[in-house]
């Protein structure tokens, strides 16, 4: 099968969520251009990204991803990567320190342009438009020009993500990402008198950092402790962007989609049958699906056939998406479907798409609590079905917004006017993010415990 597969072979299944584009002599041209241009990515690191997650299905490692909903031409900055950056590093340190095992690093970043819409139109105060469905679509503003889908767009996205990437790879191996300065920053979070319940665990982290340092472990001699993997991913909905980016790998000779490390297909683009599951079949990255409370067990199962006919481990991660008090009801599910299957793969949890609520003052948010939740109740489940948790995909960012309410530096249903800058759905802010993986470290280190003790 993956012999006669072509990286256009989607163009023939039936597609959704996509854009009609007006100009197919402009759509063409854009394709042309970028199927000419660098891809973003190696099949190596590809490779070597399938490795990792291959320990975490076996529990030997942790996921962690994470960025924005939707990545934006408007708010593209360096200091906007920096940050990011900067709290997934502290994320994983403390992840790290609570799971006992690596974290592997990934960003929802450097291509998370395209967004599925529940709605192919809006309407305010009676006027209808086309939905917004990204920045590499279309754009934001609500006017007729601004919802017209633009190929040249696509030109735009690749060249942001290129510079992203770029950053990315300059901070994980240029002397930004070590394990000490890391730390610092997050010790600068548990001093505030706010935070102080995560004081101890970082007191802990602290002590174990003194002591690498007295037995000599220090970063200028090992790499391990100032460089860090960091991956790329997004979802892949605009295939016409991603047939451009796809080539073959000459060392294997399959097909690599270069337009990130990892892709994904999103809850409501997984048909079985559909353009979608088409195009990631063929792709050698490790690919991301996303499991929604519609998910059915048949699916599941031709989805695992469909992607992952050789059962590879790390080659599929399941995205559990169900929402705070739904995950008891389906993760059970699905879980036997995988076990029926004796089926190879990475269940993670994001605990933001099935918990997107309207506030009393009109935003779209999501409560702490319920993202919180959400990620207890499906270690729970992993934990009553033996079965492991391997990771957390978050909707979040670096800086200072206010779009998912609570968390120890309350954001309350009033506060979201102040800094609500996303281009889609709420995400967590740089305290938040870092609360959470305190939580969850808590968690993890109780599993971690468990088990030593059974041992
Ligand atoms: C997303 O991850 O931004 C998204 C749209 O998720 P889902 O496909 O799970 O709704
Ligand atoms: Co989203």
């Amino acid at each position: 099968m993956a012999q006669t597969w072509t990286k256009s072979d989607w163009r023939n299944k039936p597609r959704i969520q996509m854009p009609d584009y007006t100009d197919a002599d402009k759509l063409a041209a854009v394709e042309a251009q970028l199927s000419k241009y660098p891809p973003l990515v190696f099949a190596g690191e590809a490779r070597k990204l399938k490795e990792q997650l291959g320990k975490v299905a076996r529990g030997e490692a942790f996921l962690l991803q994470g960025g924005d909903c939707a990545e934006s031409f408007a708010d593209f900055s360096a200091d906007g990567i920096r940050d990011t950056f900067k709290v997934m590093l502290q994320m994983a340190m403390v992840l790290t320190y609570g799971a006992k095992v690596p974290v592997v690093k990934i960003g929802r970043m450097a291509g998370q342009f395209a967004k599925p819409r529940s709605a192919p139109t809006e309407t305010k105060d009676g006027v209808e438009l086309p939905s917004y469905r990204g920045d590499i679509i279309n754009e934001l503003d609500f006017t007729p020009e601004a919802r017209i889908p633009d190929p040249a767009k696509m030109l735009q996205a690749y060249t942001q993500a290129a510079a992203t990437l770029n950053l990315l790879r300059a901070f994980s191996k240029g002397g930004y990402a070590d394990i000490h300065q890391v730390h610092a920053w997050t010790l600068g979070f548990t001093e505030g008198e706010q935070a102080k319940e995560y004081r101890d665990m970082a007191n802990r982290i602290q002590d174990s950092l003194d002591f690498m340092s007295s037995a000599g472990l220090t970063s200028s001699r090992n790499a391990e402790l100032s460089t860090v993997d960091f991956y790329t991913s997004h979802e892949s909905l605009l295939l016409e962007y991603e047939e451009a980016l796809t080539r073959v790998d000459s060392t294997s000779g399959k097909w690599l989609a270069g337009s990130g490390h990892m892709i994904w297909i999103g809850d409501r683009t997984r048909q079985p049958d559909g353009a979608h599951v088409e195009f990631a079949k063929g792709a050698m990255n490790p690919i991301g699906l996303k499991c929604g409370p519609s998910m059915t067990t048949g699916h599941l199962k031709s989805l695992m056939h469909t992607l992952n006919p050789d059962n590879e481990a790390g080659r599929l991660t399941l995205i559990a998406r169900f929402g705070a008090g739904n995950v008891g009801e389906h993760l059970p599910r699905l879980i036997k479907a995988v076990q029926e299957e004796g089926a190879n793969v990475v269940w993670t949890c994001d605990p933001m798409h099935g918990n997107t609520i309207k506030s009393a003052s009109g935003y779209k948010t999501r409560p702490f609590d319920s993202v919180l939740r959400e990620v207890q109740e499906f270690f729970g489940v992993h934990k009553a079905e033996g079965t492991v948790p391997g990771g957390v995909h978050f909707e979040m960012t670096g800086a200072d917004v206010t779009e998912c309410t609570g968390g120890v530096r309350a954001v309350t249903d009033e506060d979201l006017s102040d800094r609500y800058h996303t281009a889609c759905d709420p995400r967590l802010n740089a305290s938040q993010s870092l609360e959470l993986a305190f939580l969850v470290a808590e968690e993890l280190s109780n599993r971690a415990e468990a088990q030593r003790a059974a041992v």
